[in-house]
């Protein structure tokens, strides 16, 4: 590396005259405040703490006062204060130096050492920290970092005394290439946390939008009502129980309370109780100790530990045997437990979200279910409705379905009309993921990527299970004939709107009604219409 030969003003003494044992105890010293400056450097990446340290060393040790660091903004580029050794510590934040003003700035610019005899005889000098000593010398440096330009200026007073100024001012310089070192490794840290904070974010966002609202389809009323819940319980650290048929979409619920709760940040863990009997489903939610029982080598942390802050999801709650259902009490009720093996008590702070698609009521009234444990967990019960009722959101959801799954296969997929119409007749006793998997199996059998009726039947929808109490079975057929005796009034209209493909007005003219009349049908015949 090059450095331009520094800029001295040489005082009038030079260094000519000095004798050689001063001369000598002076670059000892230096030498030793060298040390500590490095030592303090590279103690931590605190910068403007260890700045103000070497500040005060240099002050100390050094005989250099008013020592100030000042270092490139990087958004303006203008200088900033970052340390200042002044006994009486003058606000100095707000100050700060474009490149080329006063003298702090032209060092910058020229990117070279300035050495001022006394700062009084120097009309360039704006002392805008109104720190200086007039009567006495200044010197101030560039700090470099490698080859690039100057990231900043370090600048001191010696003492009046002083002789060998430009002898001074190498020593400035290489202080400056320590604290230059320091910024370098302060602003690779600084980037890389900044980058991993943007990174986190960015995930963050995408899972709240894959566990948000927007992942869970309806406008049904029913939904609606969920919507409001969720939103609403979401807020608290309310316990949750979820309850609903099997596939209903639970799980599904549990996440956007999570992810729309205060704990969102914090951990989301799962566990299925019905899927680990009673020693494992003790070890995973609560941890053991080394030694705890066979197989446990190492001491490991449960669920509950794991989730502090956080939440708990406990799927399948209703499966758990009574003796599992005491251990349980006790941690929702004190938020107390011990990991197996241990004696220490753990106190934790987590959000219960639970769900089963079991009958609580029944199985308390039999006395399967502890009922102190019931009142635990029903403090805010969800109910899913199943998709049979509320039929009106097979369309959407069908639609979402099968973008989901177009998106997992990688190529496009389209749900006809048609198909979407016998979706809406079929019973769905296993709800939302039966809806699913029927779709799936559809996408795999059209190569054309069209999920039409006959698709849906090829891929094994029981038509038997339609249900005959929504939609009449004398319009499964594509063609109904409207005018079929056997069909009553109800039957008619909604033949009509199938036929129409639920726009009223279409369905209307078929029936050679007004839309004012078919609106009034559908009323008061209480019709569910779904627009698609
Ligand atoms: N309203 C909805 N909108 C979109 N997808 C849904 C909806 N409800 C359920 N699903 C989807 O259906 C599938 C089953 O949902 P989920 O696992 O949440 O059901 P569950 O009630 O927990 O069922 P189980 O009791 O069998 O565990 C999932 O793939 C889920 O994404
Ligand atoms: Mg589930």
């Amino acid at each position: 590396m090059t450095y331009p030969e520094p800029l001295l003003i040489d005082d009038d003494n030079g260094h000519r005259g000095i004798d050689v044992a001063d001369r000598q105890e002076m670059l000892e010293s230096q030498l030793a405040a060298l040390f500590e400056v490095s030592s303090v450097l590279s103690r931590s990446l605190m910068l403007s703490q260890t700045l103000t340290e070497v500040l005060e060393l240099l002050h100390q040790h050094g005989r250099l006062s008013k020592g100030m660091v000042s270092l490139v903004d990087r958004e303006t580029g203008e200088l900033l204060v970052s340390a200042l050794h002044e006994d009486g510590v003058a606000p100095f934040e707000s100050v700060r130096y474009r490149p080329g003003e006063g003298i702090i700035g032209r060092i910058l610019e020229r990117n070279r050492p300035w050495v001022v005899p006394r700062v009084a005889d120097e009309p360039r000098f704006l002392d805008k920290l109104g720190v200086y000593e007039p009567n006495l010398p200044f010197i101030g440096v560039p700090i470099r970092i490698g080859e690039e330009g100057p990231v900043g200026v370090f600048a001191a007073q010696p003492p009046a005394c002083e002789t060998q100024l430009h002898q001074r001012a190498r020593f400035l310089e290489m202080v400056a290439n320590l604290i230059g070192q320091a910024v370098r490794l302060a602003r690779m840290v600084e980037d890389e946390r900044r980058e991993l904070r943007e990174e986190r974010d960015k995930l963050r966002r995408v899972v709240r939008g894959k566990h948000g609202f927007d992942s869970i389809i309806g406008h049904t009323d029913q939904m609606k009502l969920i919507f409001d819940q969720v939103r609403q319980v979401a807020k608290w650290n309310t316990t949750v129980l979820i309850r609903g048929e099997s596939g209903t979409g639970k799980e599904l619920v549990a996440d956007a309370i999570h992810y729309n709760s205060p704990r969102a940040r914090n951990h989301f863990l799962k566990l299925n109780c019905a899927a680990l009997p009673d020693n494992l489903l003790e070890s995973e939610l609560f941890g053991h100790e080394k030694g705890a029982f066979t197989g446990a080598s190492t001491q490991r942390k449960g669920r509950f530990e794991q989730a502090d802050g956080g939440t708990l999801f406990l799927d399948e709650i209703g499966d758990i045997s009574p003796a599992f259902q005491a251990k349980l009490l006790r941690v929702l009720q004190e938020g107390e437990f011990e990991r197996v093996g241990g004696s220490r008590t753990l106190k934790v702070d987590v959000r219960i979200i639970a769900a089963t698609n079991r009958d609580l009521e029944t199985e308390v009234r039999a006395g399967d279910f502890r009922e102190d444990l019931y009142y635990r967990l029903n403090v805010m019960p969800i109910f899913m409705p199943s998709l049979r009722d509320r039929i009106e959101d097979v369309p959407e959801l069908a639609r979402f379905l099968v973008h989901k799954i177009a998106k997992m296969q990688s190529r496009e997929l389209r749900v006809t009309d048609s198909a979407l119409r016998v979706l809406m007749r079929h019973s769905w006793p296993g709800n939302v993921r039966e809806l699913e998997n029927c779709l799936e199996r559809a996408a795999v059998m059209s190569e054309q990527g069209i999920i039409d009726r006959d698709v849906i039947n090829l891929a094994g929808l029981d038509v038997g299970t339609t249900d005959q109490d929504l939609m009449a079975p004398s319009i499964a057929s594509p063609s109904v004939d409207l005018d079929d005796p056997n069909l009553d009034e109800r039957e008619r209209v909604i033949a009509a709107l199938e036929e129409a493909g639920w726009v009223q007005a279409k369905a209307a003219r078929l029936l050679n009604m007004t839309p004012r009349q078919i609106a009034y049908r559908i009323q008061t015949l209480n019709i569910r219409v779904r627009q698609f």
